[in-house]
């Protein structure tokens, strides 16, 4: 996908507008828009960095460094690790569409992965073009969504949200997603992403525990489920490519335990996590 500068100028309020912002404003309103040009005509966007284009790196910024990063914290009034159907990109949070009483994951996607169908969606159709196994195509449709919910972490928040619903190859893969993209496999078709020397800084290194599950998958008989929802990832964001639910419905009916109650309901210990993404208005 190509950045054009003078379009996104042009949305921000003009140069004026871009030069009075932080550096994190700035920086917020670039990924947004990048996400929005990738959603396409729909307006469903998909959130993950990991997915940015390669070629970012072409505007010659340099990237900041893990001290410029931490020094923009006081600069914004949310932290980065709010999910998104708790705060809104711009202006106010919308009022959200009623789940029904028992609802499914579909009922989930369609009312409120908003932000992450659209990307799950284009990971996991290339994942199902390209002849991978159903529990790779199921990763790739669930591996980001729990980013509505919350994005620190979000490997381990997603696996542990569908771990009672999905196989447990399924689950690990979507675990060690949060580890293995920062590691490149080039032999697998995964390169570091320039996003992320952009978001996490050109010296970012993983915490201890990440490497450690890195070192863990790497030797795991399921390493290559995890790895490829990276490789899917990168390239998850074109604007040119619509999804429907409907095309994974068989993998879902296959591989999704969908509990009668309807997802929040089961008594499951997770059970929250659901009720949480039905009702983020609940303040208590
Ligand atoms: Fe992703
Ligand atoms: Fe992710």
């Amino acid at each position: 996908m190509k950045l054009d500068r003078r379009d996104l100028f042009a949305k921000l309020g003009g140069v004026a507008a871009v030069a009075a912002m932080t550096h994190e404003a700035r920086a917020d309103a670039l990924e947004h828009y990048m996400m929005l040009a990738a959603a396409g005509p729909t307006g469903s966007v998909g959130s993950s960095p990991a997915s940015m284009p390669a070629s970012m790196a072409a505007d010659k910024k340099p990237f900041p460094t893990v001290a410029e990063i931490e020094a923009q914290i006081e600069t914004s009034p949310k932290r980065k690790g709010v999910g998104n159907l708790f705060t809104a990109r711009q202006g106010n949070v919308k009022r959200l569409p009623p789940l029904p009483a028992k609802p499914t994951l579909i009922d989930y996607f369609k009312l409120r992965f908003t932000n992450t169908a659209n990307h799950c969606l284009q990971s996991a159709n290339r994942a199902m073009k390209t002849g991978m196994s159903e529990e790779v195509v199921l990763a790739c449709l669930l591996h980001d969504t729990v980013q509505e919910l919350i994005k620190v972490d979000h490997g381990y928040w997603g696996a542990q949200m569908y771990e009672p619903y999905v196989s447990p190859q399924v689950s690990f893969a979507i675990r060690y997603h949060q580890a293995l993209r920062f590691y490149e496999d080039k032999e697998h078709g995964y390169e570091y992403p320039d996003l992320y020397r952009r978001m996490f800084g050109i010296d970012y290194k993983p915490e201890p525990y990440i490497e450690q599950a890195y070192k863990d998958a790497l030797n795991h008989k399921w390493y290559m489920t995890s790895r490829l929802i990276c490789v899917n990832d990168l390239y998850s964001f074109d604007p040119n490519v619509q999804v429907t639910l409907e095309e994974f419905e068989d993998v879902l009916g296959r591989n999704f335990r969908q509990p009668a109650e309807g997802l929040g309901f089961d008594n499951s210990p997770v059970a929250h996590m659901w009720r949480t993404l039905m009702w983020p208005t609940r303040f208590l």
